[in-house]
């Protein structure tokens, strides 16, 4: 039997010295520790027929056996993945010489988006909805539902962008369509800003662009007067500016409203003494605004007997500007980083 269990060891280690893989080393492990069919448990089924005296000698031997086998067995396999690291190193090594990457900084809102959100804060918590509206208007919505017929001279102040052989369809000037389209839809009594963006032939300079934001707001309910109007324009300002800031009401013609007003804010750049962004008036066109015109609240299927309403425009790149003290509307389209970052 000892002679047996040599061979078998011999067997067994010149097996062990010809592995090159862990697939190779499991075929031997198989080979000679399977408890079905493995050559040390051959050995084993001998034990069965010994005597008693004779199996407590032998269990100790072939345990023994086992067990070195066994030990011969771990040392190869710690030593196949020993090496299998040490070419994962190799192959994954990390060359010193290459340029680092670029950080990758999180990135952030635009200064425009930071005040439409606190806008819209500011009004969803008074109870409006913040409605959407189509950038391609037809000239309906655009101008002639807001009381602009098309012999108006009010349209040569708002040229803008038409639709190549659709001449009923522009680039809408203005968000104010939408005070007529969420009438249509919503009815009365109606609380709604439609913050979005408008499009005019402008030739630009620091506070004039071609393509600019504005924020709409409505609100029709019964006997609304100017008192309201002024209260929600302030509630408004402070709300995005977090700061008192003096405003002025001049008279103002849109053909939308009656009466009409401008609502000027003290320029916060320059303090009121005249700088590029308040056009060196010292003052900044912020809140044009007014009661809502009979015929248009008529085109939003409304009886205006019944009905009346305020509305504002607000120039919402003008409102950013004096938050953050940028002299010039073009920053906010020109994809600046180094401008950007800074908000
Ligand atoms: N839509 C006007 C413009 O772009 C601004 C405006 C004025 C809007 C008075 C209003 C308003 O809602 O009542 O020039």
């Amino acid at each position: 039997m000892q002679e047996q269990l040599q061979k078998i060891k011999q067997e067994f280690l010149k097996g062990l010295v010809e592995i090159k893989d862990t697939l190779q080393l499991e075929k031997l492990e198989n080979e000679f520790f399977s408890r079905k069919s493995g050559k040390i448990n051959d050995v084993m089924q001998i034990l069965k027929d010994l005597s008693v005296e004779a199996k407590k000698e032998f269990g100790v031997l072939v345990n023994e056996f086992k067990k070195d086998l066994e030990e011969k067995l771990a040392e190869k396999k710690a030593e196949l993945a020993n090496e299998k690291l040490g070419n994962l190193i190799e192959t994954e090594s990390i060359d010193v010489t290459q340029p680092k990457l670029p950080k990758v900084e999180p990135g952030h809102l635009h200064p425009m988006t930071i005040v439409h959100n606190e806008l819209e804060d500011v009004f969803t918590s008074m109870g409006f909805m913040v409605l959407d509206g189509p950038e391609l208007e037809s000239d309906y919505y655009n101008f002639q539902a807001l009381n602009i017929p098309v012999t108006s001279p009010a349209r040569d102040t708002q040229d803008t962008f038409f639709i190549k052989d659709h001449a009923n369809w522009v680039m809408r000037t203005q968000t104010s369509p939408v005070q007529v389209r969420a009438m249509q839809k919503y009815g009365a009594p109606l609380r709604a800003v439609v913050p979005g963006r408008c499009f005019r032939n402008e030739a630009t300079d620091g506070s004039h662009e071609h393509t600019f934001y504005q924020l709409e707001g409505i609100v029709i309910d019964k006997e609304i007067s100017i008192a309201n109007l002024i209260g929600v324009m302030k509630e408004l300002l402070q709300g995005v500016l977090k700061r008192e800031v003096e405003v002025r009401l001049r008279p103002g013609h849109f053909d939308f409203v009656e009466p009409g007003f401008e609502l000027d804010m003290k320029c916060l750049i320059c303090g009121g003494s005249g700088c590029g962004a308040c056009k060196h008036s010292g003052w900044v066109e912020t809140l044009p605004c007014g009661l809502v015109h009979p015929e248009v609240i008529k085109a939003g299927g409304l009886d205006p007997k019944e009905w009346t309403g305020f509305a504002f425009g607000l120039g919402s790149m003008r409102l950013c500007m004096q938050k953050f003290g940028i002299e010039d509307i073009r920053h906010l389209h020109a994809g600046n980083i180094n401008f950007l970052k800074q908000f």
